[in-house]
């Protein structure tokens, strides 16, 4: 099929203009579709009261059909033809928001066919706030209904642009408007439960909403506590997401440009190519070995928002690029939105990175190295003996102990002279038990800190043994093969580093 695309201003809809949306309305009205700009993202539109024209929707995004699609109206007088039983509140929120990036969910008229709503008995309404997009509904018949227009799984399109590298040739028409005002699409709040309930954070926020209509709750909060499935059926797909493996590493922002950094070092010895979503704070303090993209000022949300969907678009044009490491941004109102959309781009994988210098109750020490059979144990063994350490569990662990031995003889001779007897002990393997909130992880080195993190993301507190006592990076190494006279200087390496450690707690 032949897209047709047609530019048109939103600051300066002229006659040529109108002529194109009373066409594209006209497509809308023959049962055709139409992909249209809102202020939140584009929508691929079809008449709401066309089921065949809706059946098309979902065969060309390749969207799961029990995933409803909302109806967009320009009149807020519509709102009472595809809904019924309208409460109170969402009149106070349409009067409030609308025309705006919010859409309600409320009981459907019977005019509505399920083939929209995914077979619920409610519907998604929205009023959108452009003006290319009130006079095509207009055209179209007021009533339009409408998923972001993307293939469905990836980021929503928030350019013309993107609009035709996922649907031209599956359509009959794109309107392009230039780049949408937000950027990220709008908050959901369903008006059929008491309290309403914010299904997806957008734009307007979850106090925006209060301060109209009391107390809200947050989707996500109802999902932790009953463990049901998030109810806007579409927030159950992974979604937003670029083609690259999308990481985001959180913290303070000075720990998480050096963690990213050790991250892509590491890649970059396998020859993995990364790309970086950086602010304009962090851009030139990441390795520019990587691809990098400064998405805005960290301290400017708005921006963030509406950058975040061009920027993901962006790494997948470059195939050659296999992850994507991102900072994560400040949670707060609009934050949390934008927030929402990037951990889900990144399938949830968060690795949460400690400010080295925030100390916390620990119960339990586990110092991890390759075989443990050398330098774990020692160290193990040198704290145990520290003053103090009563009632605290001091263990080590190997990321690779194929079966369970003794420690290296050398070692065994070097701690029975300092008179530590270490010769019961048996090299253990590292596994996901060995993880509670109250252990502290000690690595000998960056490459073993970075290959644990990267199996077990969930790890808060890790550090390297000299990141620990604030050392600048000096790996512990085992002098394997050489004289007794080395396994003697690792003995004092060790011991030194250990006896700050224990300084450090206090
Ligand atoms: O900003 C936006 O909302 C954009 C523009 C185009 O308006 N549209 C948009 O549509 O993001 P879509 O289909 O990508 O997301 C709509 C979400 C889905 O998660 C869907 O499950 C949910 O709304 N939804 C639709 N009808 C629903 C209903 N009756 N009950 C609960 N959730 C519903
Ligand atoms: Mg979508």
């Amino acid at each position: 099929m032949k897209t047709e695309v047609v530019k048109i201003n939103k600051n300066n809809i002229d006659s040529v203009s109108i002529k194109k949306l009373k066409k594209a309305g006209a497509v809308i009205k023959s049962g055709g579709l139409v992909a249209f700009p809102t202020e939140t993202v584009y929508g691929l539109g079809a008449n709401a009261f066309d089921p065949t024209a809706i059946s098309r929707i979902y065969a060309v995004k390749g969207r799961p059909n029990d995933n409803p699609l909302i109806i967009h109206i320009a009149d807020k007088a519509d709102m009472d033809i595809i809904a019924s039983n309208i409460p109170e509140k969402a009149r106070k929120l349409a009067d409030k928001f609308w025309p705006g990036p919010m859409t309600m969910i409320l009981e459907k008229s019977d005019k509505v066919p399920t083939d929209v709503t995914g077979g619920l008995e409610t519907v998604a309404v929205r009023f959108p706030d452009n003006e290319i997009a009130k006079k095509f509904i207009e055209y179209a018949g007021g009533f339009v209904a409408a998923p972001s227009a993307n293939i469905s799984g990836k980021p929503s399109s928030t350019k013309g642009s993107h609009v035709v590298s996922d649907l031209s040739g599956s359509i009959e028409m794109i309107i392009d408007g230039g780049s949408n005002k937000i950027g990220i699409e709008s908050t959901i709040v369903d008006l059929t439960v008491e309290p309403p309930t914010i299904l997806r954070p957008g734009f307007i926020t979850h106090k925006d909403i209060e301060d109209v209509i009391g107390l809200t709750i947050d989707s996500e909060s109802i999902d932790k506590d009953t463990e049901e499935g998030p109810k806007a059926p579409g927030m159950k797909y992974k979604h937003y997401a670029p083609s690259a493996e999308l990481i985001l590493v959180s913290g303070e922002t000075e720990s998480v440009v050096d963690t990213i950094n050790e991250l892509i070092k590491d890649d970059k010895s396998q020859e993995i190519n990364v790309g970086i979503i950086a602010t304009k704070e962090t851009a030139e303090l990441f390795d520019s070995q990587a691809l990098i993209r400064t998405i805005g000022e960290s301290a400017d949300i708005k921006t963030i928002g509406h950058n975040l969907y061009t920027i993901l678009r962006d790494f997948d044009k470059h195939k050659d690029i296999k992850k994507i490491y991102s900072q994560t941004f400040d949670q707060d109102g609009y934050g949390n939105a934008v927030m929402n959309r990037l951990v889900k781009a990144a399938g949830g994988q968060v690795i949460e990175v400690e400010d080295v210098n925030k100390r916390r109750d620990i119960k339990t020490v586990i110092f991890i190295s390759d075989e443990d059979t050398s330098r774990g144990p020692m160290a193990r063994m040198i704290l145990k003996s520290q003053e103090d350490m009563t009632g605290m569990n001091v263990l080590s662990r190997g990321l690779d102990v194929l079966f369970s031995e003794p420690v290296n003889p050398k070692i065994e001779e070097v701690m029975k002279n300092k008179g530590l007897d270490i010769s019961d002990y048996r090299s253990t393997q590292f596994t996901e038990d060995d993880i509670t909130q109250d252990t502290l992880f000690i690595t000998m080195n960056m490459r073993e800190k970075i290959a644990i993190l990267k199996k077990y993301p969930q790890i808060i507190y890790i550090f390297t043994l000299s990141e620990y006592i604030g050392e600048s990076e000096d790996e512990v190494i085992t002098p394997f093969g050489e004289s007794i006279e080395s396994y003697y200087d690792l003995f004092d390496i060790i011991e030194k580093k250990v006896k700050q450690m224990v300084n450090v707690k206090e």
